[in-house]
């Protein structure tokens, strides 16, 4: 049954992939595509003078700790990020379903976020990953690090980001789905901003055990803008 299960999301996640134009590598062309930002708010904003690069579909656990006041706070992520960005200039339709697609059935199988990269190692589609490390600004704390150094940039060893948060809002789909972020750059050259957006899951219980840990599934999309 996990068999089974494993293989469907791997072939769930290889037809994105095969889908995708084989020049894909070079890109599409995503600087036009209308980003889906609320417009009641001012917490997400895009620099000026900067164009989205990529789209991302991030697939991942964020990470949580339980503290002494019995409620989790978050202690990191890691996600595989796939390449969307053709799909949102010439599929739209598969581009606005795909992160909540891929949410039910990573939801629905085993496979943990590591297993998930280490399956998805040799994919065309696969742009690097998301996790967290220490703060480079600070020394202590973690900062979220978009590295694409795995993968897709293999050539350029500036080809990373470590982010700093800027701005949140509560996701507009609910509260079992993470915020919206801004993440501006602290260090890398890959991008100058990231936004993530089109979460789904990923929210802890409400309740814990102190000193109790837990990993939830979630998708997101991620804009990298430069
Ligand atoms: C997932 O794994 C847990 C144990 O780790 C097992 O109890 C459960 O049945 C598994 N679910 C599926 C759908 O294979
Ligand atoms: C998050 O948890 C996963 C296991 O579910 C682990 O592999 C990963 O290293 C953790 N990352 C962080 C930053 O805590
Ligand atoms: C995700 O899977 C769990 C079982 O593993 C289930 O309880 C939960 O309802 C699922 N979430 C969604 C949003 O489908």
């Amino acid at each position: 049954m996990l068999h089974l299960l494993l293989i469907a999301a791997a072939t769930l996640l290889l037809s994105f992939s095969e889908a995708a134009p084989t020049s894909q590598r070079t890109r599409c062309d995503v600087s036009k595509v209308p980003v889906p930002l609320p417009s009641n708010q001012d917490q997400l904003q895009i620099a000026a003078g900067t164009v989205a690069q990529y789209i991302a579909l991030g697939v991942g656990v964020q990470n949580y700790t339980c503290g002494s006041a019995g409620s989790y706070t978050s202690s990191g992520a890691v996600a595989e990020l796939f390449d969307i960005s053709c799909f949102a200039v010439k599929d739209t339709s598969t581009f606005e379903t795909m992160t909540d697609d891929s949410y039910q059935m990573f939801n629905r199988t085993n496979v943990s976020a590591t297993k998930l990269i280490t399956m998805m190692a040799a994919s065309e589609s696969v742009l690097g990953q998301h996790v967290f490390v220490t703060n480079p600004v600070t020394g202590t704390g973690i900062s979220p690090q978009f590295d694409f150094r795995s993968a897709s940039r293999k050539d350029d060893p500036n080809a990373y980001v470590i982010a700093s948060k800027v701005g949140n809002i509560a996701a507009p789909t609910g509260k079992q789905d993470v915020d919206w972020l801004s993440l501006m750059n602290a260090r890398g050259s890959l991008s100058t901003q990231i936004l993530r957006l089109n979460t789904r899951g990923g929210q802890p219980p409400s309740h814990c055990q102190e000193g109790s840990t837990i990993s939830v599934k979630y998708t997101a999309q991620y804009w990298f803008y430069g």
